[in-house]
């Protein structure tokens, strides 16, 4: 938003924390436009601003290099509010003593006000964020201590009259309680700022850019199907009208069932001009034949959008002058902690594209959400209409089902232990901070998932031969007549999968389990007998981004019922549910 029709009242300079982006949100969505500048950004420079806040970050203020600021800044009577980091750099400067940690606290504690300013009005405790290693020993000549917690003496400091406050927490994070009452003290009560920014303003100005970096060109975009990339094409689209800007979607034929018919839909009802479908299942398929190892499916999945991308750039003109490139890419895949490493590595597969590459190099490209959370994203897709059944979908990874459907290369039998029965099929775990490929234990007669999903990670813990553990919902067989047969990644097993997880999804849309859970992967597993050679995984979880998540129960009585039409598909033996959190288990099974 640099080019904002509003000139900012506060800025957040940087130092290199992970919440950096969201302290600037945070203000922003207190009414007041605020950016953010780099920590060393000249105190002339910010003379009109009302207020400053230091961010947080990794670094220690003793270190050679660490991110500094303009001391000038502490004495031009501007309002400086220091957060973590920001609060260890200010007592640094003015000449109070920072305490280097070994260890560090992470997590929650409780603050009490011990000395109230303009910061705390409104505060007396509060459950509070701290991360952070160093500390501060003791405050610099005119400071006071304000609030202290049950670990650390010096949570919070200032020198009012200078204006000047500094925080060992973390206001900016929802674990923060008081959190917004502090930002809001800081930025009206302390800074005298006025409100001045409307979130309706946002879509204008993100339009006037997209018509200021396009110029007269075209835009393009690869499609995926995802809210990010559907609401950057809807900016686009209003920004330059539906004739200048082309989408195009890829049928991998590794989507759920519908999908195409779902993305095309919306993609009419947006008002899109020009989109492709580009049918590449035969290509996807043939690739994917003889594949059993769960990270070759993905790298093989990875090298065949490339190519395909590829083929599309080539024979649609889309490298000439007139045209750009538009991407989905929101703020959090720009930082190195943001999204998952294997989502990484995908983007990776489709930056490597030479064309792309070359677009990208020359500057030919636009990225409109590049300032914006996920929740962001979402609001302002509401802001342009784009349909809440859209923005409010569960994620689905890039490669698709073809990571949900396991394969086996030989027939295999289950092992009868003490504690349950060994599936002869391996998924991914976490464990540690390394990837585990391991067995998952299957209980036959439990009785219930609470109970079941108490003891998991008792055996996960204890069984070094297993990362998950699921629980038999209902079978057309004992698990002891089952075995895992051969199964390579066919189109009838992919088939077969997108039957049973549209049955899911339909299900547990209808009693509002969908709007509960944060993802709901469906897994197709090679176990049964002669007759019916398949069985179904339930993996329901909550999670906020997908690095950790729980298990998430679905009713009995609902799952008896989904279990029974589940098993009324002939090829499934038996319907399973995944009771392991993340870690020890990933989300997805490969
Ligand atoms: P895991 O299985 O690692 O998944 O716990 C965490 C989140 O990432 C998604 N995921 C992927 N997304 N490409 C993607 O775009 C991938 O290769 C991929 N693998 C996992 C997964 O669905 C979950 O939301």
């Amino acid at each position: 938003m640099s080019n904002s029709i509003t000139a900012p009242q506060i800025t957040v300079l940087d130092t290199g924390g992970q919440y950096t982006h969201l302290i600037a949100r945070r203000v922003r969505q207190l009414g007041v436009y605020a950016d953010v500048q780099p920590s060393d950004t000249p105190a002339a420079i910010l003379r009109s601003r009302k207020g400053i806040i230091i961010s947080g970050g990794p670094a220690s203020v003793y270190e050679p290099g660490s991110p500094d600021i303009d001391p000038e800044l502490l004495r031009v009577q501007t309002p400086v509010l220091g957060i973590c980091y920001g609060h260890q750099l200010m007592a640094h400067h003015l000449g109070g003593k920072v305490q280097r940690g070994e260890r560090g606290e992470y997590g929650i504690a409780h603050l009490t006000v011990t000395a109230p300013d303009a910061l705390w009005n409104g505060v007396t405790h509060s459950q509070i964020w701290m991360s952070h290693r160093d500390t501060v020993q003791s405050v610099p000549e005119g400071f006071r201590v304000t609030a202290a917690t049950e670990s650390i003496g010096i949570a919070a400091m200032s020198a009012p009259e200078r204006k000047l406050f500094g925080l060992q927490f973390h206001p900016e994070v929802a674990h923060t309680h008081a959190g917004t009452r502090i930002l809001e003290n800081f930025v009206f009560d302390v800074c005298k700022a006025v409100k001045d920014w409307d979130v309706s303003q946002r879509v204008p100005v993100i339009e006037e850019q997209i018509r200021a970096a396009a110029q007269d060109r075209n835009v393009f975009f690869f499609v995926s199907g995802g809210v990010d990339s559907t609401v950057a094409y809807t900016l686009c689209l209003r920004a330059l009208g539906p004739e200048r800007v082309y989408g195009t979607y890829v049928d991998t034929g590794l989507m759920r069932k519908s999908e195409t018919d779902f993305v095309r839909d919306i993609f009419r009802q947006l008002g899109a001009a020009h989109f492709l479908v580009d049918e590449a299942e035969r290509e996807f398929l043939s690739v994917l034949e003889g594949i059993f190892d769960p990270e070759q499916k993905r790298l093989a999945i990875g090298e065949q959008f490339v190519k395909v991308q590829e083929r599309i750039l080539a024979t649609e003109h889309f490298l000439s002058g007139n045209w750009i490139l538009g991407q989905g890419t929101i703020y959090p895949d720009t930082i190195e902690s943001g999204g998952t490493a294997k989502a990484d590595l995908i983007k990776t597969h489709h930056n490597r594209v030479a064309g792309i590459q070359a677009l990208i190099d020359s500057g030919r490209i636009i990225e409109p959400l590049t300032s914006f959370y996920k929740d962001e994203v979402r609001e302002i897709g509401r802001d342009i209409g784009v349909p809440a059944r859209f923005l409010m979908r569960h994620p689905f990874p890039g490669p698709g089902l073809a990571i949900r459907c396991l394969c086996s290369e030989e027939e295999a039998a289950l092992g009868a232990t003490d504690d349950g029965f060994l599936l002869p099929v391996r998924s991914v775990g976490v464990q540690g901070d390394s990837r585990s490929y391991r067995n998952a234990l299957a209980l036959e007669r439990t009785p219930s998932l609470e109970a079941v999903q108490k003891i998991a990670p008792e055996l996960t813990n204890r069984r070094s031969d297993i990362n998950r553990v699921v629980a038999l919902c209902g079978s057309k067989a004992p698990l002891f007549e089952m075995r895992v047969f051969r199964a390579p990644l066919t189109k009838r097993r992919l088939d077969l999968l997108r039957d049973a997880d549209a049955i899911v999804r339909q299900f547990s849309a209808e009693i509002g389990f969908e709007d509960m859970v944060w993802q709901f992967p469906v897994i197709l597993l090679p176990l049964g007998t002669a007759q019916a050679s398949e069985s179904v995984v339930l993996r329901p979880i909550n999670s906020v981004d997908g690095m950790t998540a729980d298990v998430a129960l679905m009713a009995p009585e609902h799952l008896e019922q989904l279990t029974r039409k589940l098993l009324a598909l002939p090829a499934v033996a038996a319907v399973f549910y995944d009771l392991t959190n993340k870690p020890p288990g990933t989300i997805e099974w490969e």
